[in-house]
């Protein structure tokens, strides 16, 4: 952290602690995320180009906040269709209400696997995040689910033998369309017991295309790279599951528990879409 900054409340977490990889003067996708979310686990290279973001499209933080409340509307959603067991890939920086917070709130016992491929989020999930038996954090890329699927952790502390949930929230959008997303969604699809669900939300560029280019050059420097995708290029990321209700739509629009949105929000076209689906 930047000197005299306080992190996300329990000690500082070393560049040395972070492992290889960390590099505080290339802006990291993570930490530019918690940058628009107010957080403080950011430095000026993140900030900076957080800012020339902010430049191009004003209401990314808006966006960013509806994304974790989707996640937490998300989480309760399939606590209640009985989903005890989470997999969250591309998790974040910690900061409020992360995943297995939200579900122990409607599902005590449940179970948490926080992956990402950033050591800097890992370094910081298992200082904050792992202080719970029922949390483990898995260093992991999406881009190789084999790999996240048969990691040990993620074995032994979920049973693949029952459903269990799997969030890709604000991480598709950095796969480019070599990796070949659809694969990879594919690939995680099918390791999933019958009863299991995939949530998952995604930038959509409809809104502002002209604007996506600057927007993907910002990134081309940073520690992951957004990818600018249309609606018409997302929801083919949902096909084989069963979407519950509304099916694929902006984030303030999936089950909304109240009709206070940000006026900023109405009649946007898409922004960001998300959806759950639950696996045949
Ligand atoms: C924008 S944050 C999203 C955090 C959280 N899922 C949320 O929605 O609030 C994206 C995270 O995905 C991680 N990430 C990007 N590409 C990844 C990959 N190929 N494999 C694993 N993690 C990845 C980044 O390190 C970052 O922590």
């Amino acid at each position: 952290m930047d000197p005299g900054q306080s992190g996300t409340g329990s000690g500082p977490v070393t560049a040395s602690g972070a492992g290889s990889g960390f590099d505080p003067n290339v802006p990291n996708a993570a930490r530019m995320y918690d940058y628009f979310l107010g957080g403080k686990d950011n430095f000026p290279a993140d900030r900076a180009a957080a800012e020339q973001v902010l430049k191009h499209v004003p209401e990314v933080p808006l966006g960013i906040r509806e994304n974790r409340e989707f996640l937490v509307r998300a989480v309760r959603f399939l606590a209640g269709r009985g989903i005890r067991q989470f997999l969250d890939i591309g998790a974040g920086l910690p900061t409020q209400r992360n995943v297995h917070q939200v579900a122990a709130e409607h599902a005590p016992g449940a179970r948490t696997v926080y992956v990402d491929n950033d050591p800097q989020v890992l370094a910081h999930a298992r200082a904050l995040l792992q202080d719970s038996p029922e949390v483990r954090v898995v260093q992991g890329d999406l881009r190789r689910p084999e790999e996240i699927l048969a990691h040990p952790d993620v074995r032994g502390h979920l049973d693949f033998g029952r459903p269990v949930a799997v969030l890709l929230l604000a991480i598709v959008h950095f796969l480019p369309d070599s990796d070949e997303p659809r694969r990879l969604i594919g690939r995680i699809r099918d390791a999933l017991a019958p009863g299991s669900y995939l949530a998952m939300s995604h930038v959509a560029v409809d809104e502002r295309p002209e604007r996506a280019p600057d927007v993907e050059r910002i990134y081309q420097g940073a520690s992951a790279q957004f990818v600018a995708r249309r609606s018409g290029e997302i929801t083919p990321f949902f096909e084989g599951l069963d979407l519950v209700e509304p099916g694929v739509v902006n984030l303030h629009q999936w089950r909304p528990e109240h009709d206070a949105f940000d006026p900023r929000l109405l009649g946007v076209v898409n922004y960001f879409l998300c959806g759950v689906g639950a696996v045949r």
